[in-house]
């Protein structure tokens, strides 16, 4: 769907030089090839390299890759000196969630650099030591003659490092007050919002424009909206990475996903001369109707040639034969049916019509994904007959708040079962000796995954699914891991895929296709698609039709919707209680103090919005719409 061709007028829209590849793998061997050969040619001439570091997960595959050259291409880093961008402050460096520990974790223990080349900002000293230890911070790079290289990633405020929007273009190391999304997207390693650190301290931006050459990686569509504003529109405190636009030499190496919104991807005509493929054509059509306010089949010739679209309607118009093809193709998205309208016509309709009754596999990463994305849709499949399948592929246990498993327990312990052995008495035996930011002990988290196995049965029940078409797969890369250190392996696999091969699906319902690699999402979605892979040859798989929804809150265009399912008011409003059966995913944080939606409401929102684009377009006015794209 992107358009990855090479045009030289986007120079017009980018601003910072922007390389975008089909695959990270591909992206981080070439920054780590470079890297490398940096380290090797400085060591033959007995000099070092000053790399500065960041942390989070976007650069973790970089590390990986790193810390596999060092073991079997023999790279060394004994010439290597170390800068990291951050720490959160106050936290004491063994705190799981410091950056001392991320940084040995994820690369430091495993590669030979010298323990005095490594630097990273202080957590733990005192607020009066603060200034002090941050002005030698400043001091120690510049005695090391500068950084050569250095790595970013970007927050969803656009923060580089932490310099929050505000920060200044000439700041230094400083200590900083944390953005209230940066906090709450923190939350889920420091197990709940109100654990993370209110301060950081962090080099400045002035102090990272001081470097001699920049990389900025960001992954993943949930990057998308921010990484076009650091790339194209003109610098600006409240998008701190558009800083560095003044800076001669920053690359930044993005995943298509994270490009998305690039004009040269969204907007290709405005770059150059796109081939005018059926999507584009529908994009930008629905685009131009959207922008100007005016439904599809009202545009004229002028509307086309005044934006950006004389081209195409110079190609393929009239307008009028562009505006009925686009009106056309949106009005066959919409279905009330589907699994599929039986015996009827099915030419001009998402699904086939036959089999009439057909086997269904619902994929959820986490219990609740597939209510917020589709609880209509699976209403409906279960009406209508469709023998719907809803298989959860990860427990979910680590998105559960402490409070909720100790009031269970104890409410377990009230009724009397209160054996010595039971997992209620080990539970609050287990949650007393907890620490705060302690882990969860197997008896917690088995406990937790229960919580999220009953909410999620009777969220399904109000769907009308019972409770034995759901299947809770608990793959192994989650109950063994933590959030953004997840690793798939062959077990998760065959678990897909037996259940694939046990069902035999005619549709599988799926997500996580562009989101953050490091999410449970993607990792499901790898999952998935490994095992569809090597299913690959079976006739019943080529018979089947692959339905993603959207990850996260973040609904598709409507040019990569195939499939719009319409919601009543009823429908939406059974929708919503149904999802308040997942009472442990509702908001910690009291709503009066926060500007933040509740799940539900943002849900609500999104849907209602794609009725409401469906509207503007000038196609029937529905209460809400759940949207699927079709997997090819
Ligand atoms: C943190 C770090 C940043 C990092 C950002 C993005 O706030 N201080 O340096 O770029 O998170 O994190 P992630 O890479 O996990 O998306």
């Amino acid at each position: 769907m992107i358009n990855m061709k090479t045009n030289d007028d986007r120079t017009g829209f980018e601003k910072l030089s922007t390389t975008v590849f089909s695959e990270i793998s591909m992206a981080i061997q070439s920054l780590a090839g470079e890297i490398a050969s940096l380290i090797r040619e400085r060591a033959d001439k007995g000099q070092t390299v000053v790399m500065g570091l960041a942390t989070g997960s976007t650069p973790v595959p970089l590390y990986r890759e790193l810390i596999r050259m060092h073991r079997e291409d023999k790279l060394s880093f004994e010439n290597v000196i170390t800068f990291n961008l951050d720490e959160y402050y106050p936290l004491e460096p063994g705190h799981p969630e410091s950056y001392h520990r991320f940084m040995h974790e994820q690369l430091f223990d495993h590669i030979d650099i010298p323990a005095d080349n490594i630097h990273i900002p202080c957590g733990n000293c005192s607020r009066e030591e603060v200034f002090g230890k941050c002005a030698d911070y400043e001091a120690a790079i510049e005695a090391h003659g500068g950084i050569d290289i250095q790595i970013l990633g970007i927050g969803r405020t656009g923060h580089i490092g932490f310099n929050e929007p505000g920060s200044s273009l000439s700041s230094k190391t400083r200590l900083v007050t944390l953005d209230s999304i940066t906090r709450s997207d923190a939350a889920k390693d420091f197990l709940g919002e109100s654990n993370v650190p209110r301060h950081a301290i962090t080099m400045g931006i002035g102090s990272i424009l001081a470097a001699r050459k920049i990389y900025m990686l960001a992954w993943g569509r949930s990057k998308a909206e921010i990484l076009r504003k650091a790339v194209e529109e003109d610098p600006q405190e409240s998008v701190p990475a558009s800083f560095l636009q003044s800076h001669g030499n920053v690359h930044v190496i993005t995943d298509e996903a994270a490009a998305v919104e690039l004009t040269r991807n969204k907007y290709p005509w405005l770059v150059g001369f796109p081939e005018w493929t059926a999507g584009l054509i529908r994009r930008a059509v629905s685009d131009l109707s959207l922008k100007l306010g005016k439904p599809l089949l009202k545009l004229v010739d002028k509307d086309y040639q005044e934006n950006g679209l004389a081209d195409l309607v110079t190609e393929h118009g009239p307008a009028y034969n562009l505006n009925i093809k686009v009106f056309n193709e949106l009005q066959h998205t919409i279905t009330g049916w589907p699994g599929g309208k039986p015996h009827t016509d099915d030419q001009h309709r998402p699904e086939r019509a036959e089999p009439a009754h057909k086997r269904v596999v619902v994929f959820s990463p986490e219990p609740l994904d597939d209510m917020l994305a589709m609880a209509g849709t699976l209403n409906r499949l279960v009406t209508q007959g469709h023998e719907v399948t809803v298989a959860y592929l990860t427990s979910g246990n680590l998105g559960v708040p402490d409070g909720e498993v100790r009031s269970v327990s104890e409410l377990i312990l009230e009724a009397g079962y209160s054996d010595p052995d039971s997992l209620a008495v080990k539970v609050s035996n287990d949650l007393e000796q907890k620490g705060a930011f302690d882990q969860d002990s197997a008896s917690i988290r088995k406990l937790k995954g229960i919580v999220r196995r009953n909410e999620a049965r009777a969220s399904l029940e109000i769907c009308g699914l019972r409770s034995c078409n759901v299947k809770f797969l608990d793959l192994p890369f989650y109950e063994h891991g933590k959030y953004r250190q997840f690793t798939t392996g062959k077990d998760d696999v065959s678990i897909v895929k037996a259940l694939l091969e046990e069902k035999l699906p005619h549709q599988v319902f799926f997500t996580g296709a562009s989101a953050d690699p490091s999410s449970v999402n993607s990792k499901s979605f790898e999952v998935m698609k490994e095992a569809v892979e090597q299913l690959a040859d079976e006739s019943w798989i080529t018979d089947c039709y692959f339905w993603q929804y959207a990850t996260g809150n973040k609904e598709w265009e409507v040019d990569q919707i195939d499939m719009a399912v319409p919601c009543s008011p009823d429908e939406l409003a059974k929708k919503i209680q149904s999802i308040y059966q997942h009472r442990s995913q509702m908001s910690q944080v009291p709503l009066m103090q926060s500007k933040h939606k509740e799940i539900w409401e943002q849900t609500q929102d999104r849907n209602r919005d794609t009725a409401s684009r469906y509207d503007s377009l000038g196609l029937a006015e529905y209460e809400a719409i759940e949207c699927f794209g079709k997997w090819k």
